[in-house]
C-alpha cells in the first residue's frame, strides 16, 4: 500500500488543487485525518495519522483507495509537497505510467448495463497474477474478457500487463465476484473461469462458489456456456461436485490432471509439490429470463448533522441474513460527519463510508445497489440517521 513517513508536516490549508487534483477537506477522529481527494475520474480519501514519535504516516485509505494506483501516488506525491514534508521513509514510487489505464473500470460501468447486446464474453473470477486472463485476451481478440479481482495490487499488475501488451479487449473491476455477477445481462457470457479459488476448508460459507453463485452463473452463461472451475483441493472438488449436480438444465463434466494451454502460478507450485488438479465444468442448457437494471439506493433525507455527530456511537444491527456495522465517525466541524460503516449479506458485506454535508448523505466510494441483503440494511441506516 503506498505510504511514506514525514517528521515535518505542515498541514497544508483546504481546498487547494495541482496537477489535476483537488484535495478539497477533511474530516478528523482523534488526531487522525481523511482528506478528500478528487480528479476528472475518481474520489478517494488519504489518510494522514500521527506516530507515537512525533512523525506521520500519510497513506491511502484502504476502503477508498481507487484501482488505479497512479491516482494514488501521483495525489500522494503532491500531498508532501504541500506539506512540506521531510521524508524518513516512502514506497510511493513515480509511476512508469502516466495516463489512466482503460482496461479498469468501476462498479457502476456494470450496473449501466454496457453489456446488453454483447454476445463474445469471457469471465475471469479471481484472476490473481493475471497469467490465463492475458492469455485468453491474446487469443481471443473477437471476445471481451473481464476479470474480477478483489486484491487491487493484482488488478493494478494486470491492468499494466494488458497496457504493455496493448489488449484492448480487456475489462477489469476490482469488487467482489459475488455481487458483480448480478450485473452481467441473462444469457451473455461464454465461459467464465474460476481458476484456483481459495478453498476456506474451515470456513466455507467464505467459499466463491456456492448454490447462489451457480445460479448466477447459469443465468448469465449462453446456451451451451460454461463455468469452469479448476482446483488442487479435494475437499473444494467434491463440494463443487456436490453444488454443480444439483442443478437441473446444466451437466457436470470432470477432468484430472488435464494440462491447460497456460499453467497458472498456483498451479506450477502444486504440481512440483504432486499435487492432482481437477476441473470441473459445468454446461448451462437453457435461457434465462431477462432481468431489469438494478437500482442504486439513494438517501431521501435532509440530514442534522448536528444530531449525528452529537449521538453517534459504534453499533452492531443484526436482522434476518443481513447486518449493519457503523463503525467509527470522523467530522469537519458541524459540516461534514464521514461514518466507515460494513453491512449487507452476512457473507458478502460491503465497506464503505456515508458522507453526510449540508446537502444530504451519500455512500462513497461506490455506489449501493439494490440487491435485498442492501435494501434492508439501507432501510435501517436511514432510520437510524434520521433519528
Ligand atoms: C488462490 S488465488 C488464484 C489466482 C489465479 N486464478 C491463479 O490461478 O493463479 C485466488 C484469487 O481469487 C481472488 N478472490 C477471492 N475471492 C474473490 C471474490 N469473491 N471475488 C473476486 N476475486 C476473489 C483472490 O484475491 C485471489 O487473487
Amino acid at each position: 500500500m503506498p505510504n511514506f513517513v514525514t517528521d515535518r508536516f505542515a498541514k497544508p490549508s483546504l481546498p487547494f488543487s495541482d496537477g489535476g487534483y483537488n484535495f478539497l477537506w477533511k474530516v478528523c477522529r482523534e488526531n487522525s485525518s481523511y482528506v478528500m481527494v478528487k480528479n476528472d475520474n475518481t474520489e478517494f480519501f488519504i489518510a494522514v495519522k500521527p506516530k507515537k514519535d512525533g512523525s506521520y504516516v500519510i497513506k491511502s485509505d484502504k476502503i477508498s483507495r481507487p484501482s488505479q494506483i497512479l491516482f494514488l501516488q501521483q495525489a500522494l506525491e503532491i500531498y508532501a509537497k504541500k506539506a512540506q514534508c521531510n521524508i524518513l521513509f516512502s514506497n510511493v514510487k513515480p509511476s512508469k505510467l502516466k495516463r489512466e489505464n482503460f482496461a479498469v473500470k468501476n462498479l457502476d460501468f456494470f450496473a449501466e448495463n454496457l453489456f446488453a447486446n454483447k454476445k463474445n464474453i469471457y469471465l475471469e473470477v479471481g484472476f490473481g497474477s493475471g497469467r490465463h486472463l492475458l492469455y485468453q485476451a491474446k487469443n481471443n481478440p473477437d471476445k471481451i474478457i473481464v476479470g474480477i479481482e478483489i486484491h487491487k495490487p493484482s488488478l493494478e499488475q494486470t491492468a499494466k500487463q494488458c497496457e504493455i501488451l496493448g489488449l484492448k479487449n480487456v475489462i477489469l473491476v476490482d469488487y467482489d465476484s459475488r455481487i458483480l455477477m448480478e450485473f452481467f445481462p441473462s444469457n451473455s457470457v461464454e465461459r467464465i473461469f474460476v481458476h484456483f479459488p481459495v478453498p476456506w476448508d474451515k470456513k466455507p460459507h467464505r467459499r466463491v462458489i456456492s448454490s447462489y453463485f451457480t445460479k448466477e452463473a447459469l443465468r448469465i452463461l449462453q446456451n451451451k456456456g460454461t463455468l469452469e472451475v479448476r482446483t488442487d483441493s479435494e475437499l473444494y472438488f467434491d463440494y463443487v461436485v456436490k453444488t454443480f449436480v444439483a442443478e437441473d438444465s446444466a451437466d457436470v463434466k470432470i477432468l484430472k490432471n488435464f494440462d491447460l494451454e497456460v499453467s497458472s502460478k498456483y498451479e506450477d507450485r502444486w504440481k512440483r509439490l504432486g499435487k492432482n488438479i481437477y476441473d470441473i465444468v459445468l454446461t448451462n442448457h437453457k435461457i434465462s429470463k431477462k432481468i431489469d437494471k438494478i437500482a442504486k439506493l439513494e438517501f431521501t433525507f435532509y440530514s442534522n448533522i448536528d444530531k449525528i455527530i452529537k449521538n453517534f456511537s459504534p453499533k452492531l444491527f443484526l436482522g434476518d441474513g443481513f447486518f449493519v456495522h457503523f463503525e467509527t465517525l470522523h467530522v469537519k466541524s458541524n459540516e461534514i460527519a464521514v461514518i466507515k460503516t460494513a453491512f449487507g449479506a452476512n457473507e458478502r458485506a460491503e465497506h464503505l463510508f456515508i458522507i453526510i454535508d449540508k446537502e444530504g448523505a451519500r455512500y462513497f466510494p461506490n455506489s449501493v445497489y439494490a440487491f435485498s441483503a442492501n435494501k434492508a440494511a439501507h432501510k435501517i441506516i436511514e432510520k437510524w440517521l434520521n433519528e
